[in-house]
């Protein structure tokens, strides 16, 4: 029996799909929609779906009845990669990427070094009302799941600090929890690689106790394939699931690790080589894509070199995000909110930057945020997807229809948030929710 029942939905966007994941362009643009459906919820968990007639006529008795009011109902969002848990901005040093008096990703790790340092010396007390704000920022707009990662510790006792409070944030947003001291190395182990990759293997017993993934940097700015490989083996070795940064300021052989490996996912992708796309199209591993560190980067945009403005200096985003999407890697898309690559917490946001700088549809990019992102935590069987058996994290939103998430940008969109059948978030309905005319 049903103790929750969403009812008068206008259009239902379930992002199902037969395997718990999507991959190709004919697959990625089949997005499932129910017109005038109901979901019913017993317990935190789907029980039902159909027409709305016919789940009143037979569920409404004994459950809370909500009005979708004809709206649009999608899963709760699922963003797969953060860096939640820091202190400090680095909004000055941006002024010197805007102004061109910094190379674009050029002092990254100098960047990170500085959000190490503010994050060492914050209380435990001041970064865990941090994050719990953002945390309810997240949820107001929509996500449901969340990926966290330490990676600002980068000590023994900093990093157990950071995956301590990792498992102390308790929050309606789901967690998935990450192990990142392979992030960069350190300023005190500048001239000693080996002892810090050695630290890192060492913490992982730790690591085990209180997160399910272990992260490894593999790029120019982070780590050697060679480090990685030792360090992701030992995760590996030890039952965590493990994630790459791979090949995000220049090659470093980081997807085909992630290939090599089992990774469940390979974040970031800008310098993958050929053939490690094709590796990873015939994988199980997700591919996750950025676009806020793209936009945030000024990665699209030309610079100047000696008076003239050229490049952009990335691989031509829209071109390897079809690419991947063609040759039939599960792509999946995050905020990677953090201070200096992407400070925004917002998936719409990232949804919109999907569409505008990728060129992807609206439908790839629902299964993106949705059912391939769950994958990328190895959630798909029980979020991503609104569908029998699965938890109810529902997103009522503002408009009639899907594709208007991702058209309209700037304010907040949803209306309301159910986590496990529960509403968690009220009162958005401040925008006009009509439908547009049905195209031809
Ligand atoms: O964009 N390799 C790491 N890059 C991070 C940056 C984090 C930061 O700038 O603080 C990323 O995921
Ligand atoms: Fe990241």
């Amino acid at each position: 029996m049903a103790d929750v029942l969403l009812a008068n939905i206008g259009e239902l966007v379930t992002c199902r799909s037969p395997r718990g994941y999507r991959r190709g362009e004919t697959e990625l643009n089949e997005l499932e929609l129910i017109r005038d459906a109901a979901v019913a919820v017993e317990g935190g968990i789907v029980i039902e779906v159909g027409p709305t007639d016919d789940l009143m006529a037979r569920l409404a008795r004994n459950a809370q009845v909500i009005d979708a009011r004809n709206r649009l109902v999608t899963p709760g969002l699922v963003d797969c990669h953060s860096h939640l848990l820091y202190s400090g901005s680095r909004h000055e040093e941006y002024s010197t990427l805007v102004s061109n008096t910094r190379t674009p990703g050029k002092n990254l790790g100098g960047g990170i070094r500085y959000t190490v340092e503010r994050s060492r010396a914050a209380s435990s007390e001041e970064l865990l009302d941090q994050a719990t704000r953002d945390l309810d920022t997240m949820l107001e707009h929509g996500t449901t799941t969340l990926e966290v990662k330490t990676g600002y510790g980068l000590s023994g006792p900093q990093e157990k600090r950071f995956l301590e409070l990792q498992a102390a944030l308790q929050h309606e947003v789901s967690l998935a929890r990450t192990f990142l001291g392979a992030h960069v190395l350190p300023d005190e182990y500048a001239e000693d690689r080996e002892s810090y990759v050695q630290l890192v293997i060492s913490l992982l017993t730790t690591a085990k106790e209180f997160a399910e993934f272990c992260d490894v940097c593999c790029d120019p700015i982070g780590f050697t394939y060679d480090e990685c490989l030792r360090m992701g083996r030992a995760a590996l070795d030890l039952g965590l699931k493990l994630k790459v940064h791979a090949d995000q300021t220049g090659w470093a052989g980081g997807t085909e690790l992630a290939v090599e490996l089992g990774a469940t996912s390979v974040d970031h992708l800008d310098y993958a080589s050929d053939a490690a796309i094709a590796a990873l199209a015939g994988s199980q591993c997700v591919g996750v894509l950025l676009p806020a560190v793209t936009f945030h980067m000024l990665e699209m945009t030309p610079v100047p070199t000696n008076g003239r403005w050229v490049g952009p200096q990335k691989p031509f985003m829209p071109e390897l995000a079809r690419r991947l999407v063609r040759e039939g890697v599960i792509v999946a898309l995050s905020c990677d909110y953090n201070p200096g690559t992407a400070p925004t917490l917002n998936m719409q946001t990232t949804m919109q930057l999907a569409s505008r700088l990728y060129r992807l549809s609206y439908a790839e990019i629902w299964h993106m945020c949705t059912i391939n992102a769950a994958k990328a935590l190895a959630l798909e069987d029980t979020v991503g997807s609104i569908e029998v058996g699965k938890r109810a994290d529902l997103v009522v939103w503002q408009v009639a229809e899907h594709g208007q998430v991702v058209n309209r940008f700037g304010t907040n969109l949803v209306d309301t948030v159910l986590k496990d059948g529960r509403v968690v978030v009220t009162g958005g309905d401040r925008a006009a929710a009509g439908r547009s005319l049905a195209p031809g």
